[in-house]
């Protein structure tokens, strides 16, 4: 039979790790927490990323042309659910939350310091697609920061990556 099921509840059932998303863009800067990103590509490496309309690291992210993604360590639970729940329209929460960067390579984008990887993404294409808007972006630049155990989102529940079962075939 078929459920009744929400957005929410749709979405929820695709786990995904947790990032996030920084920008940049003549001088401002931006931070969220995004769980909506998927691999596209590998060749060339493509991500897309869809981002609330509203968010302001969204706005200087579509102004600049670039993000970055941080993919975070489990410790940092309580930062995601921090800059999720704020907005830099109102607040600099790199200031608030004691975020501390590094520069990016290629891009603008500051790295979350203790990101267990930080990738620098180009905007490919942006598409208005209601209250988000699909990036689809190419990965220019790949850094394996810190050790750790990447935090995963699931059925609004987080979780660290645990058990390893084998490998990719
Ligand atoms: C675990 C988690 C996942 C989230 N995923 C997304 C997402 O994929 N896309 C999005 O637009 N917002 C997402 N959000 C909400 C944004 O982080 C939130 O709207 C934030 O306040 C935007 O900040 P900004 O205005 O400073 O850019 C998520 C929040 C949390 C806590």
């Amino acid at each position: 039979m078929t459920q009744t099921f929400s957005g929410r509840k749709a979405m929820g059932a695709i786990g995904s790790p947790v990032f996030l998303v920084t920008s940049a863009h003549e001088g401002e800067r931006g931070i969220m927490t995004a769980n909506m990103v998927a691999g596209i590509s590998l060749k060339p490496p493509l991500v897309s990323v869809s981002l609330s309309n509203h968010s302001q690291t969204s706005k200087l992210a579509g102004a600049g042309g670039e993000f970055a993604l941080n993919i975070i360590p489990a410790s940092l639970m309580e930062l995601a659910k921090k800059v999720g729940r704020s907005s830099g329209n109102k607040l600099d929460k790199f200031e608030e939350f004691a975020i501390e960067t590094i520069p990016g390579e290629v891009t603008s984008c500051p790295l979350v310091k203790d990101a267990v990887t930080a990738l620098e993404c180009k905007i490919e294409s942006a598409t208005d697609i209601g209250l988000h808007t699909l990036y689809v972006a190419r990965v220019t630049a790949y850094h394996d920061l810190n050790p750790g155990t990447p935090l995963y989102l699931f059925h609004g529940r987080y979780f660290a990556i645990g058990e390893e079962l084998g490998t990719f075939l």
